[in-house]
């Protein structure tokens, strides 16, 4: 099927690479020629695993292309995907001007009756919104539309598997022509009739095949709000049970480990530490808090949730002062800027929070991450960036990991204690043992582990 794509971030292209590479015919749009330009160059704006392998296949056997102007890809398709951002206003609400762009854009340029996707994530009742946007400025062509919200549940880092491999797919729809179109985009992820660009042969996770979810247009946008408040809540309960058991001389690890044991509780998000961040957690815990205030709700245990969260980084830096006594003036190095490893994105990172509270309270931070020091320095252009985890360590009283990258788990921990004025090492991701640290001669502190 011929689709456009509107909005090149993480989830537009992610989307439009995946479906370019089970046979559709795709265009990637952005209103950021920049993106754009780096895109016809040969080039991936974004870091994500994979995903630069999957758009130069797709774009040598010509199903990608991309374009600065989304408005005159809109009539050469019969699918439009809206990827747009929906960045939080400061009252928590979503900002849906991208949406409402988008939506005039599509009705005054289509000729013909297009399937419209709604892909970003929206607060419930967006999908009718839109519908009312498109059938108003279409109003002089008398052109219809199908609207359908389609939620993405792709983790960064590991969009590409996630989108090829999916647990499920939600659709929601209007009608069945809507949930036939796009049963026959999805088909071949649904069939798992594709050839894997990730995994080698064999090699592809073997669960159940992707279930097909058919909802209407409320629920699937309630879906992802809920799944990922959900997520959210589970890691913040965890982080409550750290503290507890930190208290009353319990192991975290081997607490969360049980809990997991039970299927209905299930063991992943239950890694306590510095908390979570990126783009979607935050925003959309927010936006589902702000939703059920309009809506008369008063969701108050997402309120704690994100309340939990925020105070995780005072917890870290309590743990470190405590250490430190003073810390004015002192050297402390920070592993660690992206928000979860593999990803170069730092947008609501805890660790750019706690590098602010460190730079606040007059600490010299000398910080090392494997991808994110570009992005970095835009927004904590006060700080050092170190050449290697080694240099971070350098001479530094406190050294904290706040980010679990593979490579931190593998470094030379006794070379990286001999480069410390003082080795006080922070686990902010509870990587290590506190009895293997403590025997390499660190003083070691991480969290909801009696030390
Ligand atoms: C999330 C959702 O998982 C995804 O389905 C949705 O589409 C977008 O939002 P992502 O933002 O890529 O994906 O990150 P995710 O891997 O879910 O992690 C979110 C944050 O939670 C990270 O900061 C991570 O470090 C933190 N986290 C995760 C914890 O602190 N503890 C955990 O147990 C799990």
């Amino acid at each position: 099927m011929k689709i456009s794509v509107i909005g090149s971030g993480y989830v537009g292209l992610v989307t439009g690479a995946c479906l370019a590479e089970i046979g559709h015919d795709v265009i990637c749009t952005d209103n950021d020629k920049s993106k754009i330009d780096t895109l016809e160059a040969g080039g991936v704006p974004i870091y994500e695993p994979g995903l630069d392998n999957v758009i130069a296949k797709a774009r040598k056997e010509k199903r990608i292309s991309f374009s600065a102007n989304p408005a005159d890809t809109i009539d050469k398709c019969e699918a439009i995907f809206i990827c747009v951002g929906t960045p939080p206003l400061p009252s928590g609400d979503a900002d849906l001007s991208a949406i409402d762009h988008v939506a005039r854009v599509i009705a005054t340029e289509a000729k013909s009756p297009k399937l419209v996707v709604e892909k970003s994530t929206v607060p419930a009742r967006t999908g009718q919104e839109l519908k009312r946007a498109l059938s108003v400025y279409s109003r002089k062509t008398g052109v219809t539309f199908r609207v359908a919200s389609n939620p993405e549940f792709l983790r960064e880092g590991t969009a590409v598997g996630d989108f090829l491999h999916p647990d499920r797919v939600v659709v929601g729809v209007e009608d069945e022509t809507a949930e036939k179109q796009l049963r026959e985009i999805y088909g071949p992820v649904l069939d798992r009739k594709f050839k894997c660009p990730i995994h080698s042969a064999g090699a592809c996770p073997d669960g159940a095949a992707p279930a097909w979810v058919v909802t209407t247009i409320n629920s699937a946008e309630l879906i992802k709000h809920a799944s990922n408040s959900f997520l959210a809540m589970k890691i913040s309960y965890a982080n409550m049970v750290a503290d507890l058991a930190e208290r009353l001389g319990g192991d975290i690890g081997e607490i969360v480990r049980a809990m997991g044991l039970d299927p209905r509780i299930g063991s992943s998000f239950l890694s306590a530490g510095l908390g979570f961040g990126g783009f979607c957690f935050p925003k959309d815990l927010q936006a589902f808090v702000r939703l059920a205030e309009r809506s008369g709700v008063d969701f108050s245990m997402l309120k704690e949730a994100e309340k939990i969260n925020k105070r995780r980084i005072d917890r870290a830096f309590d743990k470190l002062r405590e250490a430190l006594w003073v810390v004015r003036g002192k050297r402390v190095g920070v592993l660690g800027l992206a928000f979860k490893p593999n990803t170069d994105d730092i947008r609501f990172a805890p660790a750019v929070d706690l590098v602010n509270v460190l730079l606040g309270e007059g600490m010299i931070v000398r910080a090392y991450d494997p991808e994110a020091m570009d992005r970095a320095r835009a927004v904590l252009p006060q700080i050092e960036y170190a050449k290697s985890p080694y240099d971070a360590a350098e001479n530094a009283e406190a050294l904290i990991i706040a980010t679990e990258w593979d490579e931190f788990r593998k470094l030379d921990w006794d070379r990286v204690r001999d480069a410390m004025a003082r080795p006080f090492l922070l686990d902010g991701r509870n990587l290590f043992s506190p009895r293997e640290m403590k025997s390499r001669g660190f003083e070691y502190r991480s969290f909801g582990r009696t030390e």
